[in-house]
């Protein structure tokens, strides 16, 4: 349903009551465990009142987690904007109710302090980010790539000391490797400060963080560090979305430069159609399916959803309130079709 004109918004009262919140890894900090992505769909090209109709329906559902970081748009930083307006519209009351995230890691401005890990461009990304969102302090703070060239105990200092700054409130990793994570968090405790999440790419069509000895999820939950995942739905293909076509109003259909025509394969539709039969056959979506496959990881904290309309997000946290568990011979069917050539 429609949200009220900005001003007039009064959040759901019910929105805590089916929602599922997850410890992040051993800290003290809860996650629900559908997040909602503001990295497509939420820039200064798009139409805001979609955008702000996604934020509110997210809050009306118990998701309090929103993912950021410094680039999202287009144009880079206007999705921090997007979320700054909307708070100022209609979320200011509730920001303590609010879990936000931002990051800071891929190029954001030309010269040589714009991009990858030095404390330089850390420390002045994350004061361009609470500017943009109208805020004093993001709850967490993640280092959005490993950078080869910037040593770990530069970058991992960097957080520290905004820990310390109290410009963030927990801090995390995205993209590192189970190895790099390891390292990371040991320089970090060696500072005081925990290594509270890391945010990977995890989804039925890529499970790199099942693989290797120890695994990422090995490195996680041996150490208590949480997870929140990046495109679970594999940026839309784990969707009915591609099964007849590329629809135009798709991200595969539109001008995204990280998803086109040609990533839509036939050999991932023959995947989707078997899995999609599995979904149906449980009463589900292929989404909710997709979701609740990651969920059920027990190294998996949340997963960060993204959505191009408020339909998606009613759906995708639908899975939390039906999803019953897979049954063995439902992971293996599962199984056999993802490794299928
Ligand atoms: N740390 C990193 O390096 C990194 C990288 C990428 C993303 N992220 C984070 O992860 C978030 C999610 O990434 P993502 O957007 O790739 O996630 P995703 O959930 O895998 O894909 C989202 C897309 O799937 C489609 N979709 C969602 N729900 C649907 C439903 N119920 N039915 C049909 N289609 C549905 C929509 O596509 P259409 O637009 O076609 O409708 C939506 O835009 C981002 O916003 C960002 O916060 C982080």
């Amino acid at each position: 349903m429609s949200k009220p004109a900005p001003g007039f918004y009064v959040p759901a009262a019910d929105r805590y009551d089916t929602m599922q919140y997850a410890r992040c890894g051993k800290s003290g900090l809860k996650l629900p465990r559908v997040s909602l992505g503001m990295w497509n769909n939420f820039g200064s090209v798009n139409v805001h009142e979609n955008s702000r109709q996604m934020l509110l329906t997210a809050f009306d559902l118990g998701i309090t987690h929103i993912d950021l970081a410094n680039n999202y748009g287009p144009l880079p930083g206007s999705a921090e904007e997007t979320f700054g307006r909307v708070l100022s519209s209609d979320l200011r009351a509730h920001r303590d109710e609010l879990c936000l995230s931002t990051k800071a890691g891929y190029d954001m401005w030309k010269g040589p302090y714009g991009d990858w890990g030095s404390r330089k461009y850390l420390i002045s990304s994350l004061d361009h980010s609470l500017k943009r969102m109208k805020v004093d302090y993001v709850d967490i703070f993640y280092h959005h790539r490993p950078d080869p060239e910037t040593p770990l105990d530069e970058t991992m200092g960097a957080l520290a000391d905004i820990i310390r700054q109290g410009k963030a409130l927990y801090v995390g990793v995205s993209n590192y490797s189970a190895e790099q994570t390891a390292r990371a968090a040991d320089i970090l405790k060696s500072m005081g400060v925990p290594l509270t999440i890391h945010q990977p790419r995890y989804n039925m069509l890529d499970r790199w963080v099942e693989a290797g000895s120890p695994s990422l999820c090995d490195v996680l939950l041996e150490r208590g560090i949480g997870a929140a995942v990046f495109s679970p739905l594999a940026q839309g293909l784990l969707t009915d979305r591609y099964l007849d076509g590329i629809p135009a109003d798709s991200r595969a259909g539109g001008p995204c430069v990280f998803l086109n025509a040609n990533g839509v394969t036939e050999s991932i539709l023959v995947k989707v159609r078997a899995l999609n039969a599995i979904a149906a056959a449980r009463g589900e979506t292929m989404a909710q399916l997709a979701l609740a496959w990651v969920l059920e990881n027990p190294a998996i904290t949340s997963v960060i959803i993204g959505a191009s309309r408020p339909a998606q997000i009613v759906q995708n946290v639908q899975t939390i309130q039906k999803h019953v568990p897979l049954t063995d011979e439902e992971k293996a069917a599962i199984n056999t079709i993802l490794n299928e050539k």
